[in-house]
Order: structure tokens, then C-alpha cells, then sequence
């Protein structure tokens, strides 16, 4: 890595700790008002930038990873109160949080179990949101991500997948690849078109060469955008399918 980033960036510093107030926000505040949850400090401004566009309405989240059920609880609380809140865990304990009468359902099983999503899919997706806060093994995550974003994710929804930092530790890395290397390969395959073409023109407008379609991955077609943060990901889904991008000259 230090190799990659030149000397400049690569030059060794002190980084001392410094404890910041908790962030500020709606969600900051019914965070502070919760138990049992538990999120880094500098996650909330990111949920709270990612959701914004989600809370005037109802929706349907996943939350993979119950805990003790806090979470389920804040975003029950910090969501359109018409809204589904669904959360899965492999701990049958956390069966104890489901609360229908309250819009919150918990199923119990495990987040690499594709038939387990898939009833969870069929009972109460598509989800506008999925969280994953399971177990950060980084197998768990990419399968996870792999089965759930094609197959759960409504149109114009957010993947957040949180505590990536797991994969650096080599209690949770279980593979070569880490959630960051597969964001990279996401983000190759937002850049499909451009691997089966060689220049500007076959995209520019008016331009005799243009091309008129292209045979891209289906990821192509549907990542949005990628916000890559401290330890938390959020992948954007497009409302329906992306247009192919085109250059214009002028
Ligand atoms: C970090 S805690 C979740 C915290 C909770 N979301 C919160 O914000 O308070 C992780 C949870 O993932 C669950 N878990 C571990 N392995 C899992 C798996 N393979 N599938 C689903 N859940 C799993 C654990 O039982 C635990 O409750």
C-alpha cells in the first residue's frame, strides 16, 4: 500500500486521539436517546445523510444484525412511522425483539444462508435500505451483498454495509478478498462500458461511430453511485436502469 501512494501521502505521522462531541443530527438525538445499540460515533452522520432521502415516506429496511435489538428500535423511531423495520440474526435470542404490532419483525437465521434471505425476501421485500450488521466476516459480506442487492434492493435503494474495519482484523477475514476489494470490483463494473470500447467517439453524440449499445455485467446497469467512508460503504442503486453516459461536443 505505502508503495502505492507515493511518499508524500506514504510519509509517517502521530494521529493522537481526540474525542469530538457526538455528531449532531435527528439521528444523533435519537441516538442519545436510545439503549442498547450500538454504533460508531462518526457512522451517524453518514446514516443520516444516506436516509435523508428516505424519511418522508414509508419504507422497508433490513437490518442484518440484531444485537439487543436497540438499532431496530432507533431506526423504528428515526423513520417515517408507517415504515417496515425488519432484522435478521443467527442468535435465536434476538427472536424476542420481533414486535409486529410495532412494525418491527425479526427472523432468525444466518446471513449466508441464501434460502433463509430469500424467505425473508418473499415475506417482506423489496427493501428501499439493507444494513449489514452481521457478523463482518468478509465472506458473509460479499455473498450477502452478491445474493441481496440484485434480488432485495427496490429501485433507488441504499446497500450500507457498516464496521468494514472487520476485515482488516484477521478474526473476521475469512478471505483473501476483504469488502474493500470487492467495492473495487464494483466499481470496475460501474466502468464496464468503457472496458469494451477504446475511445470517446463511441459514445459522443452524432458521431457516426457511436455506439448504440454495449454488453455490460447487469451490475453495470444498476450501481448508481458508491460512498465509500471509515468503515461503512453505501452503494446506490438506480432508479431503474442507468442510462449509458454520452459525450457531447460542442
Ligand atoms: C454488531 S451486532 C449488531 C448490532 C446492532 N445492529 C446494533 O446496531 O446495535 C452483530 C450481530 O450479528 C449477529 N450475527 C453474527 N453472525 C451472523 C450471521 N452469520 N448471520 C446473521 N447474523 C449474525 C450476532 O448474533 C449479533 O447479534
Amino acid at each position: 500500500m505505502l508503495r502505492a501512494l507515493g511518499p508524500d501521502l506514504a510519509a509517517e505521522v502521530a494521529w493522537p486521539v481526540t474525542d469530538p462531541p457526538i455528531p449532531d443530527g435527528d439521528l444523533a438525538d435519537v441516538f442519545n436517546g436510545s439503549v442498547d445499540v450500538h454504533k460508531w460515533a462518526h457512522y451517524l452522520p453518514i446514516y443520516e445523510s444516506a436516509l435523508a432521502p428516505f424519511r418522508s415516506r414509508p419504507i422497508r429496511m433490513l437490518e442484518i444484525g440484531v444485537f439487543h435489538g436497540g438499532s431496530l428500535t432507533m431506526w423504528r423511531r428515526y423513520l417515517h412511522p408507517d415504515s417496515v423495520i425488519v432484522g435478521i440474526d443467527i442468535d435465536p435470542a434476538t427472536a424476542q425483539f420481533d414486535d409486529p404490532a410495532s412494525g418491527i419483525h425479526v427472523r432468525v437465521g444466518g446471513q449466508q444462508d441464501v434460502d433463509f434471505l430469500r424467505e425473508v425476501v418473499d415475506e417482506f421485500g423489496p427493501f428501499d435500505v439493507i444494513l449489514d450488521d452481521g457478523s463482518h466476516r468478509s465472506s458473509h459480506m460479499i455473498d450477502t451483498f452478491r445474493y441481496l442487492f440484485p434480488n432485495a434492493l427496490a429501485d433507488g435503494g441504499i446497500y450500507l454495509v457498516e464496521d468494514i474495519h472487520a476485515n482488516y482484523w484477521t478474526g473476521w477475514r475469512d478471505t483473501a478478498t476483504t469488502f474493500a476489494d470487492f467495492t473495487r470490483w464494483l466499481t470496475d463494473a460501474m466502468h464496464a462500458h468503457y472496458q469494451s470500447s477504446d475511445s470517446e467517439s463511441d459514445f459522443r453524440v452524432g458521431d457516426p461511430g457511436r455506439k448504440l449499445a454495449f454488453k455490460v455485467p447487469f451490475a453495470t446497469t444498476v450501481i448508481e453511485k458508491i460512498d465509500v467512508y471509515d468503515s461503512v460503504t453505501v452503494v446506490h442503486r438506480a432508479d431503474g436502469r442507468r442510462q449509458l453516459p454520452r459525450s457531447i461536443y460542442k
